[in-house]
């Protein structure tokens, strides 16, 4: 796969006379190899293809809700959250916001380097809407240089803890669409396996986490149900599917919640419910506000 010579310019967009038929049109190609994604001469390796294959089938749920914000305001903002090289945050830019006026994307990550090297890119290439922020998730859920409101926020595979804090700063934010792909959790287990003692023999469902290795998985998957119970309890419609195209990684669960003024109390009383019987209670705070835990 060649591009042609007028998408090999800087800022010229793949067409379907370029014979590039794994990019999307639109996509600019010079970003695609400061990205790393293309080589210089237009190619693919096997792992930059996998990462364009995740990022598009990510992109394929977070359009429509882009489009569902535009439908009742004029912008859209969005937070992508845990962004490393801000893969996800660059393409959707590239491919939604470049078009849109008033519209923003921020990027949130802890390591400088990463919002240094992202700030050059969006700098180059006259990407105005987009703003990287040197913070943890949990300082930016506090930070003044990002507005009070956000439309979308999406978390992929922001690590351990990080997707928890994700949650918070959408609820805090009243985000109407959050869009998640969790990373290993090791906390929920951590408390799993400390109370293992007290908990075992409470009922044989407890066999389920009583080796090891069923404690870090079963810790894994009901760290997520709790999270999905959470934005149920909070008006958010929930679904869960796989991230297909990402049968390579085992983290490849795909949360969708979209704000809906839900009944809160039922899914409130299955996520204390739920906590009490695996015998988390102490971890009440990660999951409830802290008026709802009083
Ligand atoms: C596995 S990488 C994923 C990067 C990117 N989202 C992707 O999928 O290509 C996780 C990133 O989250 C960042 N990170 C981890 N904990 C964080 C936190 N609490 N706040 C902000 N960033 C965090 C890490 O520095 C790392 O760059």
């Amino acid at each position: 796969m060649k591009p042609s010579k007028q998408a090999a310019k800087i800022g010229a967009t793949v067409t379907s006379a370029d014979n590039m038929p794994e990019i999307r049109e639109g996509q600019t190609v010079a970003l695609l190899q400061e990205l790393h994604i293309l080589t210089r001469d237009g190619k693919m390796n096997q792992d930059s293809r996998r990462k364009l294959k995740q990022v598009y089938h990510l992109y394929q749920f977070i359009e429509p809700l882009l489009k569902e914000v535009l439908a009742s305001k004029e912008s859209v903002t969005l937070v992508d959250h845990g962004a490393g090289k801000s893969y996800l945050g660059f393409i959707i830019y590239d491919l939604f916001f470049k078009a849109l006026q008033d519209s923003h994307i921020y990027g949130i990550e802890t390591r400088e380097e990463l919002v240094a090297r992202s700030q050059e890119l969006a700098q180059k290439f006259n990407f105005p809407g987009m703003s990287f922020l040197p913070l943890s998730v949990a300082e930016s859920t506090e930070s003044k240089l990002l507005p009070e409101q956000i439309d979308v926020v999406t978390a992929l595979h922001a690590c351990n803890t990080a997707t928890d804090d994700a949650i918070q700063f959408a609820l805090k934010k009243k985000a109407k669409h959050i869009v998640l792909v969790p990373c290993c959790q090791a906390e929920v287990a951590s408390v799993l396996k400390k109370n293992k003692g007290q908990s075992l023999g409470k009922s044989a469902l407890t066999e389920i986490w009583r080796h090891p290795i069923h404690t870090r998985e079963f810790g894994s998957q009901i760290t997520n149900v709790l999270r999905c119970l959470q934005l149920e309890a909070h008006g958010y419609n929930v679904t869960v599917t796989e991230l297909v195209g990402w049968e390579h990684s085992m983290k490849n669960e795909l949360i969708i919640a979209t704000y809906k003024n839900l009944p809160r109390k039922r899914p409130a009383e299955r996520l204390k419910e739920v906590l009490e019987t695996v015998g988390l209670q102490e971890m009440n705070t990660r999951f409830f506000a802290e008026e709802e835990v009083a």
